[in-house]
Protein backbone atom coordinates (compact mmCIF):
# COMPACT_ATOMS: atom_id res chain seq x y z
CA UNK A 1 0.00 0.00 0.00
CA UNK A 2 1.24 3.45 -0.72
CA UNK A 3 2.43 6.31 1.70
CA UNK A 4 3.08 10.32 1.95
CA UNK A 5 6.33 11.00 3.86
CA UNK A 6 6.38 14.62 4.14
CA UNK A 7 9.17 16.46 5.83
CA UNK A 8 7.41 19.72 7.31
CA UNK A 9 9.05 23.07 8.04
CA UNK A 10 8.69 24.15 4.34
CA UNK A 11 6.79 27.14 2.86
CA UNK A 12 5.06 26.77 -0.65
CA UNK A 13 5.68 29.58 -3.10
CA UNK A 14 5.56 29.33 -7.00
CA UNK A 15 2.29 27.91 -9.16
CA UNK A 16 -0.35 24.90 -9.70
CA UNK A 17 -2.69 24.64 -12.18
CA UNK A 18 -5.91 23.45 -10.68
CA UNK A 19 -8.06 20.30 -12.09
CA UNK A 20 -10.91 19.81 -13.24
CA UNK A 21 -13.71 19.32 -11.00
CA UNK A 22 -14.34 15.46 -9.46
CA UNK A 23 -17.81 16.30 -8.43
CA UNK A 24 -18.51 18.11 -11.77
CA UNK A 25 -17.07 15.07 -14.15
CA UNK A 26 -18.58 12.57 -12.53
CA UNK A 27 -22.39 13.22 -12.95
CA UNK A 28 -21.48 14.86 -16.68
CA UNK A 29 -20.19 11.18 -17.49
CA UNK A 30 -23.27 9.79 -16.51
CA UNK A 31 -24.88 12.33 -18.61
CA UNK A 32 -22.75 11.04 -21.92
CA UNK A 33 -26.34 7.77 -21.03
CA UNK A 34 -28.95 10.08 -22.12
CA UNK A 35 -27.81 9.91 -25.83
CA UNK A 36 -26.69 7.55 -28.36
CA UNK A 37 -24.34 10.30 -29.54
CA UNK A 38 -20.91 11.29 -28.58
CA UNK A 39 -19.96 13.40 -25.71
CA UNK A 40 -16.51 14.92 -25.54
CA UNK A 41 -15.32 16.34 -22.15
CA UNK A 42 -12.54 18.52 -21.24
CA UNK A 43 -10.59 19.26 -18.32
CA UNK A 44 -11.68 16.17 -16.88
CA UNK A 45 -9.38 15.42 -13.95
CA UNK A 46 -7.00 12.23 -13.38
CA UNK A 47 -8.34 10.82 -10.87
CA UNK A 48 -9.31 6.79 -9.24
CA UNK A 49 -12.72 8.18 -9.08
CA UNK A 50 -13.01 8.94 -12.80
CA UNK A 51 -11.63 5.31 -14.22
CA UNK A 52 -14.16 3.71 -11.97
CA UNK A 53 -16.74 5.57 -13.77
CA UNK A 54 -15.87 4.94 -16.99
CA UNK A 55 -15.68 1.31 -15.77
CA UNK A 56 -18.59 1.18 -15.02
CA UNK A 57 -19.80 3.15 -17.94
CA UNK A 58 -17.75 0.57 -20.28
CA UNK A 59 -19.16 -2.27 -18.35
CA UNK A 60 -22.62 -1.48 -19.54
CA UNK A 61 -22.03 -1.04 -23.40
CA UNK A 62 -20.57 2.73 -23.34
CA UNK A 63 -17.45 3.21 -25.50
CA UNK A 64 -15.09 5.12 -23.73
CA UNK A 65 -11.99 6.90 -24.88
CA UNK A 66 -9.16 9.03 -22.92
CA UNK A 67 -6.43 11.21 -23.86
CA UNK A 68 -4.83 13.13 -21.30
CA UNK A 69 -8.08 15.77 -19.74
CA UNK A 70 -10.43 14.82 -22.73
CA UNK A 71 -12.59 12.26 -22.60
CA UNK A 72 -15.09 11.09 -25.45
CA UNK A 73 -18.10 8.59 -24.56
CA UNK A 74 -20.50 7.59 -26.87
CA UNK A 75 -23.71 5.22 -25.07
CA UNK A 76 -25.46 4.21 -28.72
CA UNK A 77 -26.68 0.68 -27.69
CA UNK A 78 -26.07 -0.58 -24.21
CA UNK A 79 -25.22 -4.45 -23.13
CA UNK A 80 -26.47 -4.38 -19.75
CA UNK A 81 -27.99 -1.74 -17.48
CA UNK A 82 -26.62 -2.79 -14.11
CA UNK A 83 -24.21 -0.58 -11.97
CA UNK A 84 -22.96 -3.90 -10.11
CA UNK A 85 -21.93 -3.64 -6.07
CA UNK A 86 -18.49 -4.06 -6.73
CA UNK A 87 -18.33 -0.68 -8.21
CA UNK A 88 -20.79 1.17 -6.29
CA UNK A 89 -18.63 0.06 -3.22
CA UNK A 90 -16.19 1.87 -4.62
CA UNK A 91 -17.66 5.41 -5.47
CA UNK A 92 -21.07 6.03 -4.23
CA UNK A 93 -21.52 8.45 -6.98
CA UNK A 94 -22.38 5.46 -9.28
CA UNK A 95 -25.67 5.83 -8.30
CA UNK A 96 -25.93 8.88 -10.89
CA UNK A 97 -26.52 6.32 -13.01
CA UNK A 98 -29.67 5.47 -12.10
CA UNK A 99 -31.83 8.80 -13.33
CA UNK A 100 -30.24 8.38 -16.96
CA UNK A 101 -30.85 5.13 -17.33
CA UNK A 102 -34.45 4.85 -16.38
CA UNK A 103 -34.75 7.62 -18.52
CA UNK A 104 -33.81 6.59 -21.29
CA UNK A 105 -33.80 3.15 -21.29
CA UNK A 106 -36.81 2.43 -19.34
CA UNK A 107 -35.10 0.45 -16.65
CA UNK A 108 -32.28 0.28 -14.31
CA UNK A 109 -30.32 -1.77 -11.57
CA UNK A 110 -28.06 -0.38 -9.33
CA UNK A 111 -26.94 -1.22 -6.02
CA UNK A 112 -27.38 0.17 -3.37
CA UNK A 113 -24.30 1.94 -2.08
CA UNK A 114 -24.63 1.64 1.82
CA UNK A 115 -23.08 3.76 4.24
CA UNK A 116 -19.58 4.93 4.67
CA UNK A 117 -16.72 6.97 6.61
CA UNK A 118 -18.34 9.70 6.46
CA UNK A 119 -22.26 8.10 7.38
CA UNK A 120 -25.15 6.43 6.40
CA UNK A 121 -25.99 8.24 3.50
CA UNK A 122 -29.26 7.24 2.37
CA UNK A 123 -30.41 7.80 -1.35
CA UNK A 124 -33.88 7.94 -0.29
CA UNK A 125 -34.72 11.46 -1.97
CA UNK A 126 -33.32 10.25 -5.39
CA UNK A 127 -35.46 7.59 -5.29
CA UNK A 128 -38.89 9.26 -3.79
CA UNK A 129 -38.36 11.45 -6.89
CA UNK A 130 -38.29 9.37 -9.62
CA UNK A 131 -41.37 7.41 -8.23
CA UNK A 132 -42.77 10.94 -8.48
CA UNK A 133 -41.95 10.93 -11.78
CA UNK A 134 -43.24 7.47 -12.40
CA UNK A 135 -40.86 5.05 -11.98
CA UNK A 136 -41.64 1.87 -10.72
CA UNK A 137 -39.30 1.67 -7.87
CA UNK A 138 -38.31 -1.84 -5.69
CA UNK A 139 -35.41 -2.95 -3.32
CA UNK A 140 -34.21 -6.49 -4.12
CA UNK A 141 -30.83 -8.59 -2.73
CA UNK A 142 -29.16 -5.00 -2.49
CA UNK A 143 -30.11 -3.45 -5.31
CA UNK A 144 -32.94 -0.21 -6.73
CA UNK A 145 -34.78 -1.75 -9.64
CA UNK A 146 -36.66 0.83 -11.63
CA UNK A 147 -39.09 0.69 -14.43
CA UNK A 148 -40.24 3.02 -16.27
CA UNK A 149 -42.62 3.69 -19.63
CA UNK A 150 -41.62 7.07 -19.94
CA UNK A 151 -40.90 9.03 -17.27
CA UNK A 152 -43.71 11.59 -16.68
CA UNK A 153 -42.68 15.84 -15.65
CA UNK A 154 -43.95 16.61 -11.43
CA UNK A 155 -43.48 18.79 -9.11
CA UNK A 156 -40.95 17.06 -6.54
CA UNK A 157 -39.64 18.72 -3.55
CA UNK A 158 -36.64 17.38 -1.46
CA UNK A 159 -36.56 18.03 1.87
CA UNK A 160 -32.54 18.25 2.88
CA UNK A 161 -30.35 19.72 -0.31
CA UNK A 162 -28.78 16.90 -1.72
CA UNK A 163 -26.29 17.32 -4.18
CA UNK A 164 -26.39 14.06 -6.26
CA UNK A 165 -30.13 13.69 -5.77
CA UNK A 166 -30.76 16.43 -7.65
CA UNK A 167 -28.29 16.08 -10.42
CA UNK A 168 -29.82 12.28 -10.66
CA UNK A 169 -33.67 14.08 -11.01
CA UNK A 170 -32.08 16.71 -13.33
CA UNK A 171 -30.72 14.31 -15.47
CA UNK A 172 -33.70 11.83 -15.47
CA UNK A 173 -36.13 14.93 -15.90
CA UNK A 174 -34.37 15.64 -19.38
CA UNK A 175 -35.81 12.99 -21.09
CA UNK A 176 -39.41 13.06 -19.35
CA UNK A 177 -42.35 13.78 -20.84
CA UNK A 178 -43.77 17.76 -19.34
CA UNK A 179 -42.48 19.93 -17.08
CA UNK A 180 -40.23 18.75 -13.67
CA UNK A 181 -39.81 21.67 -10.76
CA UNK A 182 -37.26 20.26 -8.29
CA UNK A 183 -37.56 22.36 -5.18
CA UNK A 184 -35.16 23.09 -2.76
CA UNK A 185 -32.29 21.73 -5.47
CA UNK A 186 -28.64 21.65 -4.57
CA UNK A 187 -27.14 25.19 -5.42
CA UNK A 188 -23.28 24.00 -5.89
CA UNK A 189 -22.23 24.90 -8.75
CA UNK A 190 -21.45 21.21 -9.90
CA UNK A 191 -25.01 21.24 -10.46
CA UNK A 192 -24.86 24.57 -12.19
CA UNK A 193 -21.97 22.90 -14.28
CA UNK A 194 -24.19 19.35 -15.59
CA UNK A 195 -26.79 21.71 -16.15
CA UNK A 196 -24.65 23.93 -18.63
CA UNK A 197 -23.74 20.53 -20.22
CA UNK A 198 -27.28 19.31 -20.31
CA UNK A 199 -28.44 22.26 -21.96
CA UNK A 200 -25.63 21.94 -24.76
CA UNK A 201 -26.99 18.37 -25.21
CA UNK A 202 -30.49 20.10 -26.06
CA UNK A 203 -32.39 19.98 -22.75
CA UNK A 204 -34.43 22.84 -21.81
CA UNK A 205 -33.65 23.74 -18.18
CA UNK A 206 -33.76 27.04 -15.98
CA UNK A 207 -32.98 27.90 -12.87
CA UNK A 208 -29.91 26.12 -11.88
CA UNK A 209 -27.90 27.71 -9.25
CA UNK A 210 -31.05 28.28 -7.59
CA UNK A 211 -32.75 26.24 -5.13
CA UNK A 212 -35.74 25.54 -7.82
CA UNK A 213 -35.00 23.77 -10.94
CA UNK A 214 -37.30 24.05 -13.93
CA UNK A 215 -36.70 21.38 -16.49
CA UNK A 216 -39.02 21.01 -19.67
CA UNK A 217 -38.29 17.02 -21.02
CA UNK A 218 -37.32 16.68 -24.24
CA UNK A 219 -37.58 13.43 -26.51
CA UNK A 220 -34.11 13.11 -27.16
CA UNK A 221 -30.80 14.37 -26.76
CA UNK A 222 -27.76 14.93 -28.60
CA UNK A 223 -23.75 14.97 -28.74
CA UNK A 224 -22.18 18.05 -27.76
CA UNK A 225 -18.48 19.42 -26.23
CA UNK A 226 -18.11 20.59 -22.85
CA UNK A 227 -14.97 21.51 -20.39
CA UNK A 228 -15.47 20.47 -17.16
CA UNK A 229 -15.42 23.26 -14.50
CA UNK A 230 -12.27 23.59 -12.11
CA UNK A 231 -12.12 22.15 -8.91
CA UNK A 232 -12.73 24.38 -6.29
CA UNK A 233 -12.45 21.97 -3.04
CA UNK A 234 -9.08 21.31 -4.59
CA UNK A 235 -8.61 24.94 -5.20
CA UNK A 236 -9.54 25.37 -1.17
CA UNK A 237 -7.55 22.73 -0.33
CA UNK A 238 -4.17 24.67 -1.92
CA UNK A 239 -5.49 27.77 -0.56
CA UNK A 240 -6.00 26.45 3.33
CA UNK A 241 -2.53 24.38 3.05
CA UNK A 242 0.11 28.06 1.95
CA UNK A 243 -2.46 29.50 4.65
CA UNK A 244 -0.96 26.75 7.35
CA UNK A 245 2.81 26.37 5.87
CA UNK A 246 3.68 30.26 4.53
CA UNK A 247 4.66 31.81 0.99
CA UNK A 248 3.18 32.61 -1.43
CA UNK A 249 1.37 30.83 -4.63
CA UNK A 250 -0.61 31.34 -7.75
CA UNK A 251 -3.39 28.78 -8.58
CA UNK A 252 -4.18 29.09 -11.84
CA UNK A 253 -7.01 27.52 -13.93
CA UNK A 254 -9.31 28.16 -11.06
CA UNK A 255 -12.55 29.56 -10.07
CA UNK A 256 -12.39 31.67 -7.37
CA UNK A 257 -16.34 32.81 -7.50
CA UNK A 258 -17.07 29.51 -6.50
CA UNK A 259 -15.07 30.20 -3.25
CA UNK A 260 -16.42 33.05 -1.54
CA UNK A 261 -16.82 31.52 1.59
CA UNK A 262 -13.57 29.35 1.86
CA UNK A 263 -11.70 32.70 0.91
CA UNK A 264 -13.53 34.67 2.93
CA UNK A 265 -12.36 32.60 6.30
CA UNK A 266 -8.61 32.23 4.88
CA UNK A 267 -8.58 35.88 4.81
CA UNK A 268 -9.74 35.97 8.49
CA UNK A 269 -6.91 33.75 9.41
CA UNK A 270 -4.77 36.30 7.75
CA UNK A 271 -3.99 35.62 4.83
CA UNK A 272 -3.70 37.89 1.53
CA UNK A 273 -5.84 36.92 -1.64
CA UNK A 274 -6.26 38.73 -4.78
CA UNK A 275 -7.73 37.00 -7.54
CA UNK A 276 -8.97 37.86 -11.05
CA UNK A 277 -11.59 35.45 -12.80
CA UNK A 278 -9.92 32.57 -13.30
CA UNK A 279 -6.39 32.63 -10.69
CA UNK A 280 -6.05 32.85 -6.98
CA UNK A 281 -3.08 34.44 -5.59
CA UNK A 282 -2.28 33.83 -1.80
CA UNK A 283 0.25 35.42 0.61
CA UNK A 284 0.93 33.78 3.75
CA UNK A 285 3.48 34.91 6.52
CA UNK A 286 3.33 33.89 10.28
CA UNK A 287 0.97 32.16 12.15
CA UNK A 288 -2.65 31.89 11.31
CA UNK A 289 -5.56 33.36 13.43
CA UNK A 290 -8.24 30.23 14.49
CA UNK A 291 -11.45 30.36 12.57
CA UNK A 292 -14.60 29.18 13.54
CA UNK A 293 -16.51 27.54 10.61
CA UNK A 294 -19.77 25.88 9.89
CA UNK A 295 -20.63 23.14 7.29
CA UNK A 296 -23.80 24.15 4.75
CA UNK A 297 -25.02 23.40 1.42
CA UNK A 298 -23.66 25.95 -0.88
CA UNK A 299 -23.06 29.36 -0.83
CA UNK A 300 -22.22 28.22 2.64
CA UNK A 301 -19.24 26.72 3.61
CA UNK A 302 -18.50 23.31 2.36
CA UNK A 303 -18.27 19.99 4.06
CA UNK A 304 -15.92 18.98 1.89
CA UNK A 305 -13.02 21.59 3.42
CA UNK A 306 -14.19 21.22 7.17
CA UNK A 307 -11.02 18.55 7.53
CA UNK A 308 -8.39 21.37 6.30
CA UNK A 309 -9.32 23.85 8.24
CA UNK A 310 -9.68 21.65 11.26
CA UNK A 311 -5.84 20.79 10.37
CA UNK A 312 -4.91 24.55 9.63
CA UNK A 313 -6.80 25.44 13.17
CA UNK A 314 -4.83 22.74 14.92
CA UNK A 315 -1.59 25.02 14.56
CA UNK A 316 -3.65 28.38 15.09
CA UNK A 317 -3.60 31.33 17.77
CA UNK A 318 -6.49 30.52 19.60
CA UNK A 319 -9.73 28.12 19.31
CA UNK A 320 -11.70 27.55 16.62
CA UNK A 321 -14.90 25.53 16.79
CA UNK A 322 -15.96 23.84 13.37
CA UNK A 323 -19.16 22.39 13.30
CA UNK A 324 -20.07 20.18 10.56
CA UNK A 325 -24.28 19.90 10.12
CA UNK A 326 -24.36 17.76 6.90
CA UNK A 327 -22.92 14.39 7.58
CA UNK A 328 -22.69 12.99 10.86
CA UNK A 329 -19.38 10.92 11.02
CA UNK A 330 -17.14 13.66 9.63
CA UNK A 331 -14.45 13.82 12.14
CA UNK A 332 -12.71 10.58 11.64
CA UNK A 333 -9.38 12.72 10.72
CA UNK A 334 -9.40 14.57 14.69
CA UNK A 335 -8.06 11.14 15.99
CA UNK A 336 -5.06 11.12 13.76
CA UNK A 337 -4.57 14.71 14.35
CA UNK A 338 -4.17 14.20 17.85
CA UNK A 339 -1.50 11.76 16.94
CA UNK A 340 0.42 14.28 15.63
CA UNK A 341 -0.09 16.73 18.71
CA UNK A 342 -3.25 18.68 17.73
CA UNK A 343 -5.09 19.49 20.90
CA UNK A 344 -9.03 18.75 19.98
CA UNK A 345 -12.15 17.83 21.91
CA UNK A 346 -15.35 16.35 20.15
CA UNK A 347 -18.56 17.99 21.03
CA UNK A 348 -21.40 16.59 19.06
CA UNK A 349 -21.42 18.12 15.91
CA UNK A 350 -18.66 20.03 16.86
CA UNK A 351 -14.57 19.68 16.74
CA UNK A 352 -13.22 22.29 19.49
CA UNK A 353 -9.62 22.89 18.40
CA UNK A 354 -6.84 24.55 20.46
CA UNK A 355 -4.39 25.66 18.33
CA UNK A 356 -1.12 24.87 19.52
CA UNK A 357 2.43 26.27 18.59
CA UNK A 358 3.35 23.07 16.42
CA UNK A 359 2.49 19.57 15.47
CA UNK A 360 4.84 16.86 15.60
CA UNK A 361 5.58 14.36 12.52
CA UNK A 362 4.22 10.30 13.47
CA UNK A 363 2.57 8.05 10.99
CA UNK A 364 -1.02 8.71 10.41
CA UNK A 365 -4.03 6.87 8.43
CA UNK A 366 -6.09 8.32 5.88
CA UNK A 367 -9.40 7.18 6.59
CA UNK A 368 -11.53 9.35 3.54
CA UNK A 369 -10.47 11.34 0.96
CA UNK A 370 -10.76 14.68 2.42
CA UNK A 371 -9.24 13.36 5.94
CA UNK A 372 -6.56 12.44 3.61
CA UNK A 373 -6.38 16.43 2.57
CA UNK A 374 -6.23 17.39 5.87
CA UNK A 375 -3.05 14.58 6.91
CA UNK A 376 -1.42 16.44 4.37
CA UNK A 377 -1.82 19.17 5.02
CA UNK A 378 -0.66 18.55 8.96
CA UNK A 379 2.46 16.89 7.24
CA UNK A 380 3.56 20.19 6.24
CA UNK A 381 3.25 22.01 8.56
CA UNK A 382 4.69 19.53 11.59
CA UNK A 383 8.26 19.30 12.55
CA UNK A 384 10.01 16.43 11.36
CA UNK A 385 8.31 13.68 9.39
CA UNK A 386 4.96 12.31 9.45
CA UNK A 387 3.64 9.24 7.17
CA UNK A 388 0.13 9.11 5.85
CA UNK A 389 -0.71 6.01 5.16
CA UNK A 390 -3.33 4.81 2.99
CA UNK A 391 -3.62 7.35 0.38
CA UNK A 392 -5.60 5.45 -2.38
CA UNK A 393 -8.54 7.80 -0.85
CA UNK A 394 -6.26 10.70 -2.25
CA UNK A 395 -5.52 9.52 -5.70
CA UNK A 396 -9.67 9.09 -5.54
CA UNK A 397 -10.03 13.07 -5.50
CA UNK A 398 -6.80 14.63 -5.96
CA UNK A 399 -4.89 15.34 -9.85
CA UNK A 400 -1.25 14.59 -9.20
CA UNK A 401 -1.46 16.02 -5.18
CA UNK A 402 2.20 15.13 -4.30
CA UNK A 403 3.76 16.40 -7.58
CA UNK A 404 2.15 19.78 -7.53
CA UNK A 405 2.82 20.33 -3.82
CA UNK A 406 6.69 19.14 -4.62
CA UNK A 407 6.21 21.97 -7.03
CA UNK A 408 5.50 24.46 -4.66
CA UNK A 409 8.67 23.41 -2.43
CA UNK A 410 7.49 20.71 -0.15
CA UNK A 411 9.05 17.92 0.79
CA UNK A 412 7.18 14.96 -0.31
CA UNK A 413 8.03 11.50 -1.26
CA UNK A 414 5.39 8.53 -2.39
CA UNK A 415 6.76 5.65 -1.19
CA UNK A 416 5.31 2.06 -1.35
C1 LIG B 1 -21.97 15.28 -2.74
C2 LIG B 1 -20.50 15.30 -3.04
C3 LIG B 1 -19.69 15.20 -1.76
C4 LIG B 1 -20.12 16.28 -0.78
C5 LIG B 1 -21.63 16.29 -0.59
C6 LIG B 1 -22.13 17.45 0.25
C7 LIG B 1 -20.43 14.30 -5.25
C8 LIG B 1 -20.05 13.12 -6.08
N1 LIG B 1 -20.21 14.17 -3.92
O1 LIG B 1 -22.27 14.03 -2.13
O2 LIG B 1 -18.32 15.34 -2.08
O3 LIG B 1 -19.50 16.06 0.47
O4 LIG B 1 -22.30 16.36 -1.86
O5 LIG B 1 -21.73 18.66 -0.33
O6 LIG B 1 -20.87 15.31 -5.75
N2 LIG B 1 -29.35 12.73 2.00
C9 LIG B 1 -30.53 12.10 2.37
N3 LIG B 1 -31.21 11.41 1.40
C10 LIG B 1 -30.79 11.34 0.10
C11 LIG B 1 -29.61 12.00 -0.26
C12 LIG B 1 -28.91 12.68 0.72
O7 LIG B 1 -30.93 12.12 3.53
O8 LIG B 1 -31.46 10.70 -0.71
C13 LIG B 1 -28.57 13.46 3.04
C14 LIG B 1 -27.18 12.89 3.24
O9 LIG B 1 -27.17 11.82 4.14
C15 LIG B 1 -26.43 14.11 3.77
C16 LIG B 1 -27.10 15.27 3.02
O10 LIG B 1 -28.33 14.77 2.54
O11 LIG B 1 -26.64 14.25 5.15
C17 LIG B 1 -26.32 15.81 1.86
O12 LIG B 1 -25.86 14.74 1.06
P1 LIG B 1 -25.70 14.87 -0.52
O13 LIG B 1 -25.70 16.30 -0.92
O14 LIG B 1 -26.68 13.96 -1.17
O15 LIG B 1 -24.26 14.28 -0.74
P2 LIG B 1 -23.78 13.55 -2.03
O16 LIG B 1 -24.55 14.06 -3.18
O17 LIG B 1 -23.72 12.07 -1.79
Amino acid sequence: MQKLKIRGGNPLRGDARISGAKNAALPILCAALLTPETLTLHNVPRLNDIGTMLKLLAQMGVVTSRNEETVTLTASSLGNLVAPYDLVKTMRASILALGPLVARFGEAKVSLPGGCAIGARPVDLHIKGLEAMGAIITIDAGYINAKAARLKGARIFMDTVTVTGTENLMMAAALAEGTTVLENSAREPEVVDLAECLIKMGAKISGHGSDTITIEGVKSLHGAEHAVMPDRIETGTFLAAVTAAGGKVRLTNAQPNTLDAVIEKLRDAGATIDSTANEITIAMSGRPLSINVRTAPYTAFPTDMQAQFIALNTIANGTAVVTETIFENRFMHVQELVRLGAKIDIDGKSAVVHGMEKLTGATVMATDLRASACLVIAGLVAQGETIVDRIYHLDRGYDHIEKKLVALGADIERID
